[in-house]
């Protein structure tokens, strides 16, 4: 079975396990991208946002959330109140998953498999463990079930104060919906989403005071 569980170390700080995230084979996504794109941020982060997986520019730039999602994601984040330099940004599964066109070498997103979103888990977890943060930001449906279980539903409970399962004191949890999803809305629907984004985030930061 696919699992990352044998990659990560024993102990350390983020550092140790970004420096093992880089060598993770527990699932086939890191034979077709060019390397682990972990989460960055803030190691005192009150507050974790959690993508889906890594796009085309942050594939190449080894960053999570720089492409055109990410710079909407600051945008809407600015707006809402919450400062990205006090946030700690990552995903539900660290390789990049695409195809690519026919003829072309575009490379088109492939939204991850439960098995490859399973395997991933373990990175996730422990980025959570280390950070303590008192409030998680789910993006989107992946986000979501990796999150909450696979039969959360980010368009049911979006934008309501949760709680992640397991400790009574565990963060809080937001879910909202994916910055991509937003740019690829039509045109005409594209404004009422980006304010849900913003509106839904302004739970989170309210949740921070
Ligand atoms: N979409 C995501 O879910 N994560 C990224 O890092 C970029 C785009
Ligand atoms: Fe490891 Fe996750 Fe990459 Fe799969 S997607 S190889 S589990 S880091």
């Amino acid at each position: 079975v696919y699992d990352a569980g044998p990659y990560l170390p024993r102990d350390g700080g983020l550092d140790a396990y970004r420096r093992a995230a880089a060598r993770c084979r527990g699932c086939p996504l890191h034979e077709s991208a060019t390397r682990t794109v972990f989460g960055e941020g803030s190691e005192s982060a009150r507050i974790v946002l959690v993508g889906e997986q890594p796009g085309d520019q942050e594939d190449k730039r080894g960053e999570p959330f720089v492409g055109p999602a990410g710079r909407l994601l600051d945008r809407a984040l600015e707006e809402a109140g919450v400062d990205r330099d006090e946030a700690y940004v990552t995903n539900a599964v660290k390789h990049f998953k695409f195809t690519v066109a026919s003829g072309g070498k575009r490379r088109i997103h492939k939204a991850p498999d439960l098995r490859e979103m399973s395997a991933c888990r373990p990175w996730l977890e422990a980025e959570l463990r280390l950070l303590r943060p008192d409030v998680v930001v789910a993006l989107g449906a992946t986000a979501g079930k990796a999150l909450m279980g696979s039969s959360f539903r980010v368009t049911k409970d979006r934008g309501a104060l949760l709680r992640m399962p397991g400790e009574d004191d565990g963060p809080y949890l937001v879910a909202t919906l994916h910055p991509s999803a937003i740019l690829r809305a039509d045109k005409e629907d594209r404004e009422a989403a980006y304010a849900g984004l913003v509106a839904d985030l302004g739970v989170a930061a309210k949740a921070l005071a």
